[in-house]
């Protein structure tokens, strides 16, 4: 079992990083944690309100391709861990925009590996390069099958070709220079702070709101589901327990057809807002399919399980009936971020001291 005394941390504000930040907060009291984080439109700051003032939490707003930047803070802080969350992350803006992703994704983890490598130049000893990356670089399934650490990659978007590079990057970088380096693929997360461009919650806003909810194509595409709690828990685990140099896959055993989640979802909200049952099923509308849409992301977990002793913590159904609760609950939460006020937290706690 690994120790850290201070750890960097790389898209903190982000919607998993924020979880991370908090859960090694709170598991590893003897750790100072700074997040690095160039606030993109992903980025918000609000998602840690609850740790800003915890005297072992320090925010750095910066990129993760600014070289010089992140040798300084290697230098400042004597990191000891790494924890490589910061990226691009949703395909459809990919589709849209794919040298952001390459800039991002690749460029920036380079940058990162290489920062890395020079300041612990004189000995990794127990430091480790953690790189949180995705189920889908293994590319897509059919009906039958899962995704396993052994599969080969196949990425078909934008967004997964570039984390399919990033994922090559640290395993040439630990190859090449011998950086201490583990890397885990983690299936689709759900729960609290989720960007609502994601399909969870911009069903749940769009139900709440009596808005469309777009599904593409005919909604049979299929995802395997993870409380973001407990991706947060296993990054933790392995972070501190896995073996440098290995891949470990993540995922919840829990595979949802697109349509048959929007309906679970119509049920959860409708019932929550006291509206007859099946009331917003209206608002389904089948919108054009995403262009190279992956089909099924299922993942084996039973190396995590069987090395690092993780699974899931709890059961979906619980889950996502926190989660629909959690949106309804936090709807200025909801509406700042639609609305872009959110982005004017970091002027307001931290603009004044740049
Ligand atoms: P997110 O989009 O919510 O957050 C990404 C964070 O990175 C944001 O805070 C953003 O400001 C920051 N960022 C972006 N570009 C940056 C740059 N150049 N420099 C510094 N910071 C930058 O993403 P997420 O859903 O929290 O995903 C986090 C990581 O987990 C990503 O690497 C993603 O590939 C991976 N992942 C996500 C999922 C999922 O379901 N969301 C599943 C598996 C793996
Ligand atoms: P998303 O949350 O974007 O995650 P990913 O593409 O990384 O799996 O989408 C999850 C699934 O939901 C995916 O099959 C695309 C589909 N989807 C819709 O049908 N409608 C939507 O509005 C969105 C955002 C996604």
């Amino acid at each position: 079992m690994r120790n850290f005394k201070s750890i960097l941390v790389t898209g903190g504000a982000g919607f998993i990083g924020s979880h991370v930040i908090r859960k090694l907060l709170i598991n590893r009291p003897e750790a100072k944690v700074v997040n690095l984080d160039a606030l993109t439109y992903a980025g918000n700051l609000t998602n840690l309100r609850d740790v800003e003032t915890n005297s072992r939490y320090a925010f750095v707003k910066g990129d993760i391709q600014d070289a010089a930047l992140i040798e300084k803070l290697f230098a400042d802080y004597t990191f000891d861990a790494v924890v490589h969350l910061a990226a691009e992350s949703h395909v459809d803006r990919s589709i849209e925009n794919p040298m952001a992703f390459l800039q991002t994704n690749i460029l920036g983890t380079a940058t990162l590996l290489n920062a890395a490598r020079t300041a612990w130049a004189e000995g990794f000893g127990d430091r480790i390069f953690y790189h949180i990356s995705t189920d889908e670089v293994y590319g897509s399934l059919e009906a039958d099958g899962l995704f396993t650490e052994e599969t080969a990659y196949d990425p078909r978007s934008p967004y997964s070709s570039s984390k399919a590079s990033s994922d090559h990057l640290v395993r040439s970088w630990h190859h090449t220079y011998g950086l201490p380096v583990v890397i885990s693929n983690c299936s689709n997360n759900y729960g609290a702070f989720q960007f609502p461009e994601k399909l969870i919650p911009l069903m749940i806003r769009n139900i709440r709101d009596e808005m469309p909810l777009p599904i593409y194509g005919e909604g049979i595409n299929v995802r395997d589901w993870l409380w973001v709690e407990d991706h947060a828990s296993a990054i933790d685990i392995i972070l501190h327990a896995g073996a440098n140099g290995r891949t470990y896959n993540i995922g919840g055993l829990n595979e949802w057809k697109n349509i048959d989640l929007v309906h679970e979802l119509i049920r959860l909200v409708d019932k929550a807002l006291g509206r007859p049952e099946g009331y917003s099923k209206k608002l389904i509308t089948f919108v054009k399919d995403r262009s190279g849409h992956d089909l099924r992301y299922a993942i084996d977990a039973s190396r995590i399980e069987k090395e690092l002793g993780w699974t899931p913590s709890i059961k979906f159904e619980e889950g996502l009936a926190a989660t629909v609760d959690w949106y309804l609950n936090n709807g200025d939460w909801l509406d700042s971020v639609t609305s872009g006020a959110y982005q004017k937290y970091y002027e307001t706690m931290y603009g004044n001291r740049e």
